[in-house]
């Protein structure tokens, strides 16, 4: 049985509901505080790869609202090796409130999802990143101001962090411009999806390969690794491939005046981001991590709390 409030993509939301979860975030992040939203509930965040800031923004989000957070390393799991995703999905309905799962497959957390009885909150896959995403439209909300009519440029690989941020982008109202080399470029069914989006909100898709062409007069240029977990034995080829596509100060230069320089982390300092870029001025990346927390504790109260709100409405 599926259940709606979870979070598999960002082509989950209507744009009413970012807007919706932006601001319940925003309010949770000014009065910081202990807060009872989740009292009694716990969640099991299920990881297949390592994690920093995911895993400790979710149990801190978790401990924050008042619930409880039971973390499943790669090694006790075994998801669908030890055991079928389908019997984890529904032997830990039995146990807690919601599932928050990174995985490799995709096509596991999906699995997740419809055996589950209880929310699923997709925490990374090979294929999405929507908390990232949405906490990402947090902090270019925060230090831009808006997010309608602004343009991210995302130099990289056409990965999970770039797709989701492209969905959210669309859904946004923000353009985007991706620049990739050959062979690894967005695919084009997220493209289209995204496109649709971005009919509705007004906003421009583009996919190129010259980094230069994409980053002209950004409000944001993003990147993110080159190699992703799960691909270590391509990252030789991939230094090479992505060689022309790393982010430095003289790239930011090329953007609009005062860009944001964003990146999910972990960074590899000298590849896809030039050393000393993440202490630029117009780095906020740190901000970024932060965000995490704040756009998840909304994630989770609109899949848990009760009536799925973190404020009664103003
Ligand atoms: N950005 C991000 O998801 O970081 P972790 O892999 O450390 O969770
Ligand atoms: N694309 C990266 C993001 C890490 C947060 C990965 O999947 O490893």
């Amino acid at each position: 049985m599926a259940v709606s409030t979870g979070l598999l993509s960002v082509a989950d939301l209507t744009p009413a509901e970012i807007q919706h979860l932006l601001e319940s975030a925003v309010l949770l992040k000014r009065g910081r505080r202990q807060e009872s939203h989740l009292a009694g509930r716990t969640v099991a965040l299920v990881f297949e790869k390592p994690s920093l800031r995911t895993r400790v923004s979710f149990e801190v989000a978790m401990r924050e609202l008042g619930g409880h957070a039971i973390y499943l390393s790669p090694a006790e799991v075994g998801l669908g090796k030890r055991e079928s995703v389908s019997d984890v999905a529904r032997t830990l309905s039995r146990f807690v409130h919601g599932i928050v799962a990174r995985t490799f497959a995709h096509g596991s957390v999906e699995l997740l999802a419809q055996h589950a009885t209880v929310p699923v909150i997709n925490a990374l896959s090979d294929y999405e990143h929507p908390c990232q995403a949405l906490g990402d439209l947090l902090t270019i909300l925060e230090k831009k101001g808006r997010l309608k009519g602004l343009r991210l440029a995302y130099v990289g690989d056409g990965n999970n962090v770039a797709r989701s941020l492209m969905l959210a982008a669309a859904a946004a109202g923000l353009d985007f411009a991706i620049a990739s080399p050959p062979g690894y470029e967005m695919d084009g069914p997220a493209l289209e999806r995204a496109r649709k989006a971005a009919g509705q909100s007004g906003a421009a898709i583009a996919a190129m390969a010259e980094p230069h062409r994409a980053v002209e007069k950004a409000d944001v240029v993003y990147t993110d690794v080159w190699t992703s977990m799960g691909q270590e034995a391509e990252s030789e080829v991939r230094r090479r491939a992505f060689a022309a596509y790393q982010v430095d100060s003289g790239l930011l230069s090329r953007a609009g005046k005062g860009a944001l320089f964003m990146h999910p982390l972990p960074a590899h300092h000298g590849e896809e981001v030039a050393e000393g870029l993440l202490d630029h001025p117009q780095s906020v990346v740190f901000d970024q991590a932060e965000n995490r927390l704040h756009i998840q504790k909304a994630i989770l109260i609109r899949a848990l709390g009760p009536g799925g709100h973190a404020h009664p409405a103003p």
